[in-house]
């Protein structure tokens, strides 16, 4: 097992990434300090995979639990879910002192924990990410959001878990197609800081595709203590934080045009490439560097266009896109492999340019 220390000025928390975590659930909430009532909040499908073998777990152990579920969905992760979630968490007497556990990939991270950090002014969070995706990325970090009136994350807060627990046996049921949405931030974090790491990648892809456990939680642990350092030195998304955003600002109008069909994952990486591209033409990024990133993602079974999408579309979303910097939109580029630099200086007539380029 490896714990990884999120640093920050109050509620620094760990994260644990290993096998058969799931199993020690009721012993390390009992050394937090919690011992009778909590929540569950998941999904059926992830609840029937691993909420039920916890449940009967934690109820052994002499908690009293409450499985609380929502469907499967990014178009479940909105207030009105969460408004059924306040009511079921009414429903079995709740406190704010009752532990809320959010058990599944990042759309139920993200909605669990904006109502865990609503519900009565803040309950006590704990991720249990299951997805590649939420153990590498969303779980950490401490940013919850709901989808609001076509808008991806439009409401949220920021709200730091009291614990994450990444099993990554949990990762063995993940369909491939989840598994290859989870490597585009994998991929994110080789190119924004770690050219060692974004090497270590484009080598063991394969290998990695097929969760081997070791590799696995080698993979997962590097991504969380690159992510870890960044959230404690900018935990508000002020400066620093930023650069995780890499491929995000495509990624996120592509997401709200494609009426999120289109995975998050899937997204950002269309959208790392369109950064890509745009840095190259602007002088920063080398061709060879671009090639290097665009391959990787391709390889990595992610696409690399906007296919059905409609580029013009996708321009205006990214005008509407909350990253922005005295009304300019926020870009990522990469400088080299391991090196970004934060832009708002990227032209729309450049972002059309290359918009219209990666249009097949
Ligand atoms: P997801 O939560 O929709 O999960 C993908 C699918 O996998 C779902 O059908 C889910 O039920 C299923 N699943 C989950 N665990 C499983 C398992 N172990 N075995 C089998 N099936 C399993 O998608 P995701 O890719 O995990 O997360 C995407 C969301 O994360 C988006 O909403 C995105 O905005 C958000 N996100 C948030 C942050 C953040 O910092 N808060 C960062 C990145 C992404
Ligand atoms: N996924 C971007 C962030 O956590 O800041």
């Amino acid at each position: 097992m490896r714990q990884i220390k999120v640093n920050l000025p109050q509620n620094s928390y760990e994260i644990q990434i290993g096998q058969g975590l799931f199993e020690q659930v009721p012993e390390i909430l009992i050394g937090l300090g919690f011992k009778s009532r909590l929540a569950i909040i998941t999904n059926p499908l992830v609840g029937s995979l691993y909420g039920d073998r916890l449940n009967a777990n934690l109820v052994k152990a002499g908690f009293q639990t409450a499985i609380l579920e929502v469907p499967d969905g990014e178009a479940y992760k909105s207030l009105e879910q969460a408004g059924h979630l306040y009511l079921q968490l009414s429903k079995i007497q709740a406190e704010r002192t009752t532990p809320i556990l959010a058990l599944g990939g990042g759309v139920m991270g993200d909605l669990a924990g904006f109502v865990a950090a609503t519900f009565m002014r803040g309950a006590p969070l704990i991720h249990l990410p299951t997805t590649l995706l939420a153990q590498v990325d969303s779980s950490i970090g401490g940013k919850t959001a709901v989808n609001h009136a076509g808008l991806k994350n439009q409401i949220g807060v920021f709200y730091q878990p009291r614990l994450v627990l990444a099993d990554v046996d949990t990762l063995r049921t993940l369909p491939e197609i989840d598994v290859t949405n989870g490597l585009a931030e994998v991929i994110k974090y080789g190119v924004i800081q770690d050219k060692v790491f974004f090497t270590r990648i484009e080598r063991s892809l394969a290998e990695i595709k097929l969760l081997s456990s070791g590799l696995v939680e080698e993979i997962v642990s590097r991504c969380c203590s690159i992510k870890a350092q960044i959230v404690s030195q900018d935990e508000k998304d002020l400066g620093l934080r930023n650069i995780l955003n890499y491929g995000h600002t495509v990624g996120h109008a592509v997401e709200t045009v494609s009426n999120f069909k289109w995975k998050h994952g899937q997204a950002v990486a269309v959208g790392m490439t369109a950064a890509a591209i745009i840095s190259n033409r602007m002088g920063i990024l080398s061709g060879s560097d671009m090639e290097a990133i665009i391959s990787l993602i391709k390889n990595a079974g992610l696409p690399v266009k906007l296919k059905d999408l409609d580029p013009a579309k996708v321009l205006q979303a990214i005008q509407h896109d909350k990253k922005k910097i005295g009304g300019q939109s926020l870009f990522i580029l990469p400088v080299s492999l391991g090196e970004v630099v934060i832009n708002n200086k990227v032209s729309l007539a450049l972002v059309e340019q290359v918009l219209s380029e990666i249009n097949e």
